[in-house]
């Protein structure tokens, strides 16, 4: 079977290499920087934008593709899957229309009211600063300011974090409207939920899922979640499949509303076929949605996949038929760390260009699974671009040797201008997220 996956960062490395151990799969990729990783593991592949939706379906007619996965959510909304389809491929990623659920807050916002799904946060949009300056008294400035369109996971602003009170808020609401930010003059404001955030992502065939365990990503660039926000800096997974702070009937209620959420794309029209994340913000009273997204998280992908002991290129092959219902879904029971190398100023001013070297050899015999990022490979070294360099993930019983296991894999990874952040998976960060569960008596 030829598989084509589209995207050249780690996440799309974690996909090949949940294909490469399929049985009959030969990988063959499209990414705009050449990933060492997916190099490897690829038969062929072609360096381009992954928006260049020409060239992408030549090229996968051209080789004869039985079955495309998309990693990125901006040729999903470019309309890849459809293309695709339309030329007879099949495609186990979400048409333009359901990846709408991702890529236009507003009617994501829209389709939860409509269908009275749990979770649901307060919400309007406004083209009107002036308009929203009531809604935002109504929670005495604790909101969450987003643009509609995609904008590479940076463009949401929450209070506490990013700004403080009304007038402060207003001032971000102005600019999203006036700058077009995400596309649009125009902005979402939610309620802030307080609590603990955790990603759910299950794989869909548009009637029934199958979830698998929760992530904990970390979005701010500094420890100590401090700073910026970012693509995602790292994250962990227990054995358990829930978090420290997670109760399972939280994790069921997060399953259940991805469940509805795909109900209601059915009933819309837009079936929803291929993975689906969802994240949610555990909170006093349940969780609450943050956002959801029409693929796999990045760095969440590199938790899960890894993990997968059913054959992927079977659960594919199911999402499509509509047959996940009779699936069972085989994991190994293990706890995951995944920690970003990116380049240093990363979410500021990146240091672009800069030499890593990577031992791969060494991180391979601490028991880690490296993944490959946004980096550009020339004769033996990896040099960075703007964006997140590669990943380290500890895989064990434990989370605590999950954690120590990606440490030692780490220092086999040098560059004079590269950072990390390394209080992801620490014992010390997850006591500070259950005293704070506590404080909200949540636990
Ligand atoms: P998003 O790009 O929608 O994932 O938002 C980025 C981050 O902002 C999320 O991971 C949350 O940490 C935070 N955030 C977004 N919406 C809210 C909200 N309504 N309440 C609290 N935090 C939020
Ligand atoms: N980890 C956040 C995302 O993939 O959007």
């Amino acid at each position: 079977m030829n598989v084509l996956v589209v995207g050249g960062g780690a996440r799309e490395h974690a996909i090949c290499d949940a294909v490469y151990r399929s049985k009959n799969a030969d990988i063959y990729s499209i990414m705009h920087n050449l990933n060492p990783g997916i190099e490897f593991l690829s038969k062929e592949y072609l360096l381009e934008e992954e928006t260049n939706i020409d060239r992408v379906v030549d090229y996968a007619k051209k080789k004869e593709i039985d079955l495309a996965l998309i990693g990125p959510e901006a040729p999903l909304e470019a309309g890849l899957t459809d293309e695709l389809t339309r030329n007879g491929i099949s495609v186990c990623s979400p048409t333009s229309k359901a990846a709408r659920i991702e890529t236009d807050k507003e009617w994501m916002r829209n389709l939860l009211r409509k269908y009275g799904i749990h979770g649901q946060l307060k919400y309007e949009t406004f083209t009107d600063v002036k308009k929203s300056k009531r809604f935002i008294e109504e929670f005495d400035g604790d909101v969450a300011i987003k643009p509609i369109g995609l904008t590479g996971g940076k463009g949401v602003k929450v209070s506490g974090d990013h700004f403080y009170g009304t007038d402060e808020a207003l001032e971000y609401v102005e600019e999203v409207i006036n700058q077009k930010i995400g596309g649009k003059a125009k902005v979402l404001i939610e309620e802030k939920a307080v609590g603990e955030e955790f990603t759910l992502q299950a794989f869909s065939d548009g009637n029934s899922i199958l979830p698998l365990h929760a992530v904990q990503d970390h979005k701010r660039l500094f420890p100590g979640d401090e700073g910026p926000n970012t693509g995602g800096m790292g994250s962990y997974s227990c054995a358990d499949g829930l978090l420290p702070f997670l109760p399972r009937s939280s994790y069921e209620e997060a399953a259940a509303i991805l469940q509805e959420i795909i109900e209601a794309l059915n009933r819309e029209g837009c079936k929803y076929i291929g993975p689906i994340y969802g994240q949610f913000m555990v909170t006093a009273e349940c969780p609450k949605i943050i956002e959801i997204n029409a693929r796999f998280g990045d760095p969440e992908a590199m938790n899960v996949l890894p993990l997968l002991e059913t054959d992927f290129i079977e659960l594919c092959t199911s999402m499509l038929d509509g047959s996940l219902s009779n699936k069972k879904l085989r994991l190994n029971k293990k706890s995951t760390v995944c920690k970003y190398v990116v380049p240093e100023g990363y979410g500021v001013k990146s240091m672009v260009g800069e030499k890593v070297l990577v031992d791969e050899k060494s991180i391979k015999n601490t028991g880690s699974k490296l993944f490959y990022a946004s980096v550009n490979k020339k004769d033996d070294f990896v040099y960075t671009t703007s964006s997140r360099s590669l990943a380290v993930v500890g895989i064990a019983d434990a989370l605590s040797d999950a954690e120590k296991m990606c440490e030692d894999a780490l220092n086999y990874v040098q560059g004079k201008h590269i950072f990390i952040r390394h209080d992801i998976g620490t014992e010390e960060l997850i006591e500070k997220r259950m005293k704070h569960m506590k404080k909200l008596n949540v636990m």
